[in-house]
């Protein structure tokens, strides 16, 4: 399963994603990195920036790619996944835009009756990274009703990136980005797929608040399902899962995982 790492706030959790993903740019100047939006990664980019520029880390060959994004706006606008991952992680890491992709970058605003090239926008994305030599570290967060990216409940666990509809409670929990108004916020996305996000060869699951501690109990906790499509980090070989007291209040194991990270030799690293 999943290393569950409980920490005080956002920040320290920042500073353990930030150690990690700076320590293997360090080794490996060309890391490709799993970008995600969303506020729950919001510290780890502040502090993987602080770091980078402290210890004058060279980003310039670091390559990203982005988890998802909304179909019918365009790239430009503010709250396109292209323009936020921009604005959030390469601005700030100081990294190459030629070299960070996202999912949308091929539709630009194109209408879902578009759909040949919508169509052909996920597989194409898949091949991306498989060129790539795969993600590194994948930085993920959690909805409310567990969807990992876009991946609502009932998405396939094999699935690669493809257009899906967006739920409703989604809409109603993304709102916040367009003006309070659920009318404004897309009913389609395209995102990376459950078996896409396996292929990393790390995966960082941030989660913070009693709002998400129902999501990160059952997908540590409960059983494999495509009803909370997060639990297939259960599958994973190398899983981190960082969240504050608020997020693990319902999980039922959290002694033994303080226990464990506690005793885990340092150099194990996440
Ligand atoms: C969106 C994103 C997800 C993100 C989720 C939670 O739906 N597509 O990738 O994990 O929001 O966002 P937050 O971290 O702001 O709670």
């Amino acid at each position: 399963m999943a290393e569950v790492i409980i920490v005080k706030d956002q920040e320290e959790a920042g500073a353990v994603y930030g150690r990690a993903v700076a320590d293997l740019i360090k080794a490996k100047p060309d890391a490709v990195l799993g970008l995600a939006t969303g506020s729950s990664p919001l510290a780890a980019y502040r502090a993987l920036a602080r770091i980078i520029h402290d210890e004058h880390v060279d980003v310039s060959h670091v390559r990203g790619f982005a988890l998802d994004e909304y179909l019918g706006i365009p790239l430009d606008h503010p709250q396109s996944y292209h323009s936020t991952i921009r604005r959030t992680v390469v601005e700030p890491l100081g990294m190459d835009p030629n070299l960070v992709y996202a999912p949308g970058d091929l539709l630009d605003g194109a209408p879902l009756s578009d759909g040949k090239r919508i169509a052909q926008a996920g597989p194409a994305y898949d091949r991306a990274i498989e060129k790539a030599g795969g993600i590194d570290v994948q930085i993920l967060g959690i909805g409310t009703d567990g969807h990992v990216g876009f991946n609502e409940p009932g998405s396939s666990l094999a699935s690669g990136t493809r257009v899906k509809t967006l739920a409703e409670q989604t809409r109603i929990d993304n709102a916040r980005f367009f003006d309070d108004d659920i009318d404004k916020v897309p009913t389609h996305c395209i995102t990376q797929g459950i078996g896409t996000i396996l292929k990393a060869h790390h995966l960082v699951l941030l989660a913070f608040g009693s709002g998400k501690a129902k999501a990160v109990a059952e997908t540590v906790e409960g059983g494999v399902s495509a009803f909370c499509p997060a639990s297939a980090l259960q599958l994973h070989p190398h899983a981190t899962i960082i969240i504050d007291e608020a997020a693990a209040s319902r999980l039922c194991h959290k002694a033994y995982y303080r226990y464990v990270y506690l005793h885990k030799p340092q150099w194990q690293g996440i």
